[in-house]
């Protein structure tokens, strides 16, 4: 059997056989080793260890690499986006600097539905080229795993086409896509005054119809105020869960909307945003099994207080980073300034930070058998930085681009 034996690794980041969601304490738990190699064989990572360790294993290494002076890390997993959009939304991001606010573009047409004016029209094809340009462009920046959304769909017809394009995205692209179905995420204008008739089309139209040519792996809803209530995100919730939908929830992203209680009561994979947060919020779901997933570059781009991570990690709770790449909050799906910019506004340690957008962001889609960690018999999807001096200096200097290339599936792309 052939292998790829990768020598001299300045460091091995986050190297570790015994895998679990972390939280509180251990999330700060960084497992490195240090001068180390790498074993690759099938597309998976087979042996790794120190180099005064290493001994000529009886497979054949067919391909040498030296890694002098880099640092080797599992590749990032990016566990919200919304990757498939029609077109940018920069005309509201100039509205913005001139005062709008978010939440008033979107009640005045613009946001969610502007981008929805531009699905309706767009082709299968269409969405699948642009999109998977992005996705090329984010696996160069060190992406390794993805979940992608819908929800700029918001009639049958058109939710079906982005899934079905998510589909397409997930057969053919070379790293681990889930899909999610976020028909609910806000109410398209001729059901303003009719919340449970939109709410009837998912239950009734969309959910079998995603059901039946197998779409979708979770369900959405965007619980804030002017969107869905935390009683119709239950209600939307609860009928996806019978189709085997689990949901990961936009939560408390503009207000204290119940979402995270919400969520936590389904036992979500996952609730994500949480820049409004109160500390009953934060205990609710430091109980819980369900993962919160901060979104700070969506914080950023909203001019919003970031996520208070430094207090849901010191209440327990497990978290995730995520870049929610999408063209209206974060039009940015670089994992590289997620990662920065927790540790430089949200005072979370670089250890954290790689674990929460590692690890920990893998569990937040169910992927932590394949990705998220150097482990045996996880994919070898890595980054390999540019030399520099520490692991620190990854987040420290925000401004550069530190990999010198990627590999995915054991092969540099
Ligand atoms: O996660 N908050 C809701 N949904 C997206 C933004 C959608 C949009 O503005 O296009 C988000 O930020
Ligand atoms: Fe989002």
């Amino acid at each position: 059997m052939s292998a790829t034996l990768i020598t001299n690794i300045k460091m091995l980041v986050n190297a570790r056989e015994d895998y679990k969601l972390l939280r509180g304490n251990d999330l700060a738990n960084l497992p490195v080793i240090e001068n180390a190699y790498l074993i690759i064989e099938h597309k998976k990572i087979v042996a790794y260890g120190e180099m005064e360790d290493f001994v000529h294993h009886t497979q054949t290494i067919t391909e040498v690499i030296d890694a002098e002076g880099q640092i080797v890390l599992p590749c990032w997993c990016d566990s919200h986006t919304h990757l498939v959009f029609a077109a940018s939304r920069e005309n509201e991001f100039v509205d913005k600097i001139k005062g709008k606010t978010y939440a008033e573009i979107a009640a005045s047409g613009g946001g969610i539905l502007n981008s929805a004016k531009r699905i309706a029209t767009a082709t299968e094809d269409e969405l699948f080229a642009s999109a998977w340009k992005r996705l090329q462009e984010l696996i160069h920046l060190g992406t390794g795993a993805i979940e992608i959304k819908s929800g700029y769909g918001l009639s049958t017809e058109s939710e079906l086409k982005m899934l079905r394009v998510i589909k397409k995205l997930k057969l053919k692209s070379p790293i681990p896509v889930k899909a999610t179905f976020l028909g609910a995420h806000t109410f398209p204008l001729k059901y303003k005054e009719n919340h449970q008739g939109y709410i009837d089309v998912i239950i009734n139209e969309m959910l079998p119809a995603i059901a039946k040519e197998n779409l979708a792996d979770y369900i959405d809803v965007f619980c804030e105020e002017g969107f869905f209530s935390k009683e119709e995100t239950i209600t939307i919730c609860k009928a996806a869960m019978q189709y085997g939908l689990k949901p990961k929830i936009h939560a408390n992203q503009l207000n204290v909307s119940g979402g995270v209680q919400a969520g936590v009561e389904l036992n979500a994979i996952s609730v994500d945003h949480l820049e409004t947060m109160d500390d009953a919020t934060i205990h609710v779901l430091a109980q819980s099994n369900t993962i919160g997933t901060m979104l700070p570059t969506a914080a950023y781009f909203l001019r919003m207080p970031l996520q208070p991570a430094r207090k849901l990690i010191d209440a327990g709770c497990a978290v995730a980073l995520a870049s929610d790449f999408n063209p209206g909050s974060s039009p940015s799906g670089n994992m590289n300034i997620v990662v920065s910019m927790s540790c430089i506004q949200m005072k979370m340690l670089p250890e954290e930070a790689i674990n929460a957008a590692t690890i920990n962001g893998a569990f937040a889609i169910e992927l932590e058998k394949e990705v998220g960690s150097i482990s045996k018999g996880k994919l070898a999807n890595l980054i390999f930085t540019k030399p520099i001096p520490s692991l620190e200096y990854l987040p420290y200097a925000f401004g550069s681009n530190l990999i010198d290339k990627v590999m995915i599936n054991g092969v540099f792309i």
